[in-house]
């Protein structure tokens, strides 16, 4: 089988390292909030050009958390597209607020800012208070920033960037983590850069933010120790995760260049096909972090047939996401800008990604292309 996400070769280069680096944290015994999440935050506070980092439990805390520091109150309001994993929205109405969904951009599967303006004045119109605006760096490429810091200016509104997928990409030639306000992101393992556990961090240049984040993730604690300053929870980061994800770290630019090469060598092989697929299109300013590689499939093609055909090959793959998030039950009842999710719709019936990691070989790709070419041709 052609792994869909290869994690056994990168450890296999690192295991050494890693074993080293838990010994070590075995050794001094500081499981929680141990000495290597500071240092990773460290690190990442350079590799993001970002003042603060908070290194938390996962990439969903480091949502809730950002919102947190951001004062989100219940029954606000918050942009975020329809075509997301859930993490984006459930935040919102667990701090009882509102996500309002809007649409995605066809080319970058990411939020359209030419329809920021529809989705206000659809929150508008139904009395609700929206304060900011959450673009999804969906399958590894930042949203289109600019437009939406401007949008969100013009209207006095923050932006918190879902970085989940797209961490270790760049805008305008700026890192993730720097592009707003706040910026999250998710070391679940499957991620570009994952832990071996749950794992995520926050980014932000903006010390209240950062201190009100950083506080909730303790429970709330203020200065000093069992004296609390607001009502939080426990999201803190595990030191033996941020002791793998140090070295992880380490490795992370050379893979995002091979990651990049993987995206190359489909695109490569897409294009010498006429199979009316159509590979990820990258926006001018952006490079990706690949955290999927995501085909766009003509509309006649039996996109479960496909599946079957090319897992009978032994090559996996994935469907992200099959359903727009407004039409899942618990989100049935949040507001839709009203222009509609068209895209959404559309990119939720036909994209299929595919497997992508750093060790994916030509010849590997070669195959997964051409047994797509030959189910679909039939
Ligand atoms: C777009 C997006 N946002 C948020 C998350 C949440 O990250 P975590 O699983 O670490 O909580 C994910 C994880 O899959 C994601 O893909």
């Amino acid at each position: 089988m052609i792994p869909f996400i290869d994690l056994k070769s990168q450890q296999e280069k690192i295991r050494s390292k890693i074993d080293k680096r838990i010994k070590t944290v075995l050794d001094h015994g500081q499981y929680i909030l141990g000495p290597e999440v500071r240092e990773l935050e460290k690190k990442l506070e350079f590799f993001a050009n970002s003042k603060y980092v908070l290194c938390c439990s996962s990439g969903t805390d480091a949502l809730l958390l950002a919102l947190l520091g951001l004062g989100l109150k219940p029954g606000e309001g918050v942009i975020v597209p329809a075509f997301t994993f859930a993490s984006s929205a459930e935040v919102m109405p667990l701090l009882g607020a509102i996500p309002i969904f809007i649409d995605v951009d066809r080319d970058t599967f990411n939020l359209d800012p030419t329809k920021l303006d529809n989705a206000l004045k659809t929150a508008y119109k139904l009395g609700i208070n929206v304060k900011g605006i959450m673009p999804v760096g969906l399958f590894g490429q930042p949203a289109d920033m600019d437009p939406i810091n401007k949008f969100a200016k013009d209207h006095n509104l923050w932006v918190l960037d879902d970085a989940a997928q797209s961490f270790g990409s760049k805008y305008n030639n700026n890192p993730v983590g720097s592009l707003c306000e706040v910026s999250a992101t998710s070391f679940f393992p499957a991620k570009p850069l994952g832990c071996y556990g749950d794992g995520g961090a926050l980014f932000t240049n903006n010390k209240e933010i950062y201190e009100i984040a950083n506080s909730s993730h303790v429970h709330g604690m203020g200065k000093v120790r069992y004296e609390y300053d607001r009502i939080g929870m426990n999201a803190r980061m595990s030191t033996i995760q941020a002791a793998i994800l140090l070295e992880k770290l380490y490795i992370f630019p050379l893979e995002l260049k091979k990651r990049q090469n993987v995206a190359d060598n489909y695109n490569k092989h897409f294009n010498k096909l006429n199979l009316g697929i159509r590979t990820p299109i990258l926006i001018n300013k952006a490079t990706s972090s690949w955290a999927q590689y995501t085909i766009i499939l003509p509309d006649d093609v039996d996109r479960n047939k496909l599946q079957e055909s090319l897992r009978s090959k032994n090559i996996p793959t994935a469907v992200y996401y099959p359903i727009p998030l407004n039409e899942h039950k618990p989100y049935e009842k949040y507001p839709v800008s009203q222009e509609g999710l068209q895209n959404t719709i559309y990119l939720s019936k036909t994209v299929l990604s595919l497997p992508m990691h750093p060790y994916l070989s030509e010849s590997d790709i070669m195959f997964i292309v051409k047994s797509i070419a030959e189910t679909i041709k039939k």
